[in-house]
């Protein structure tokens, strides 16, 4: 059912309630949205960005309830499928429909859904397309998080239409954010998740978001800002180089040795007034471990050695880690092995892309003896002294 934003804009988006894991890797604990809109202009009707493949149906059906006898443009802010994938259907249902995009979104709605050329209108920063009464602009805001992102600015209302910027995977009946907290976390989780490697990138598009007068912020997961300030502080914080006084302890244990140095670090942190987030990996949901990285001051690994390695979950997570590049200032590796053990390489090397002090690491052999525990003790004490010299305790 199209859902009404203000006089001529219509939400005609999907919910997905039942969808637990998006490009077979991340989890959706709450579901999620695929959000796309309409915008009746006094000459031309728009629709900003369509839907998952698996919910074209609910996007004609919304459309349906509308009465268009057509629709003039589809904006496309974003080439990934969960966005652009109904656009082949519409395209059908309206053949005379244009696809307007920058040029790379074109580039690649071309190679993943074969739209032929002449379908496309390509737009360049800072253009404007007229709906008569109403005045779409586009922002060009790559890597958000892919090189072709954009935004779309309604002039006359103030919204900002921001594609996966800014936006929360949460399947809700409510159109606008009510629950700040609920959105905060699952906003933060799809921070984490897919933003946090482009904070830089998203440091320019918020100065320049500075120059825009926003009322309402339309994004393509997740309910829609009526308060804008509320998510933007909220990524302000989160992009910026602050870090709290929190360690993240990703751990994972074979026979103990392991989980037994893991749980000694967490009382020894605990007791010098860091805050310590802990993870077992066999049971820890990567998303949650996500959302954790955001903010903390320190990371550390803790694996036993398997084949004089890491333990393949350790080595999973130092790989996505590595890959959303947090901005954690120091990096820790604790560790047990039987007869030989080449983990305290492999992790430098796994976590390469880190701008990170790496912290004097700890092998331990077998199961933890009382020297091992002094270690340990050392170890925790230069922690608090790091923090220390941070500010952040
Ligand atoms: Fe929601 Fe990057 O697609």
């Amino acid at each position: 059912m199209p859902k009404k934003i203000v006089d001529g804009i219509y939400y005609v988006g999907s919910r997905h309630w039942d969808r637990r894991l998006f490009d077979e890797l991340i989890p959706l604990p709450d579901g999620t949205t695929y959000n796309a809109y309409v915008v009746k202009g006094s000459e031309k009707i728009v629709l900003i960005d369509t839907v998952d493949p698996s919910k074209t149906r609910e996007l004609l059906e919304n459309l349906n309830e509308l009465h268009f006898d057509r629709i003039d443009y589809i904006i496309s802010n974003h080439a990934e499928q969960d966005h652009s994938g109904s656009i082949p259907a519409l395209l059908e249902k309206y053949p005379m429909a244009k696809v307007v995009t920058n040029a790379k979104c074109k580039g690649f709605l071309k190679d993943l859904l074969l739209i032929e050329d002449e379908k496309f209108i390509v737009i360049n920063d800072g253009d404007t397309l007229s709906l008569g009464n109403k005045t779409l602009e586009f922002i060009l805001a790559p890597w958000v998080h892919w090189p072709e992102t954009m935004f779309t600015y309604l002039q006359e209302d103030k919204i900002l239409f921001s594609c996966d910027f800014l936006g929360s995977h949460l399947a809700t009946s409510k159109l606008f954010v009510s629950e700040e907290p609920e959105v905060y976390e699952a906003a933060k989780r799809y921070y984490a998740e897919i933003m946090m490697p482009f904070r830089s990138m998203i440091k320019n598009h918020l100065k320049k978001l500075e120059n825009y007068d926003i009322k309402i912020v339309a994004p393509s997961h997740g309910p829609v800002y009526e308060k804008p300030e509320f998510i933007i502080n909220a990524y302000r914080d989160w992009i910026s180089d602050e870090v709290k006084n929190e360690v993240v302890l990703i751990y994972v244990s074979m026979h103990d040795s392991t989980k037994v140095i893991a749980e000694h670090l967490i009382k020894k942190i605990e007791e010098k007034g860091i805050v310590v987030k802990p993870f077992n990996l066999t049971v820890s949901d990567i998303g949650e471990i996500a959302m954790a990285l955001v903010d903390a001051a320190t990371v550390i690994l803790a694996s036993p050695t398997v084949l004089t390695g890491l333990h393949p979950y350790a080595a999973n997570a130092a790989f996505i880690m590595n890959a959303l590049r947090p901005k954690t200032k120091f990096v820790g590796f604790v560790g047990s092995y039987g007869w030989g053990s080449k983990v305290i390489d492999q992790t430098k090397q796994l976590l390469n892309n880190l701008k990170a002090e790496f912290l004097e690491p700890i092998l331990i052999k077998g199961y933890p003896k009382e020297h091992d525990f002094e270690e340990l003790d050392k170890f925790v004490e230069i922690l608090y002294e790091k923090h220390n010299k941070l500010g952040v305790l």
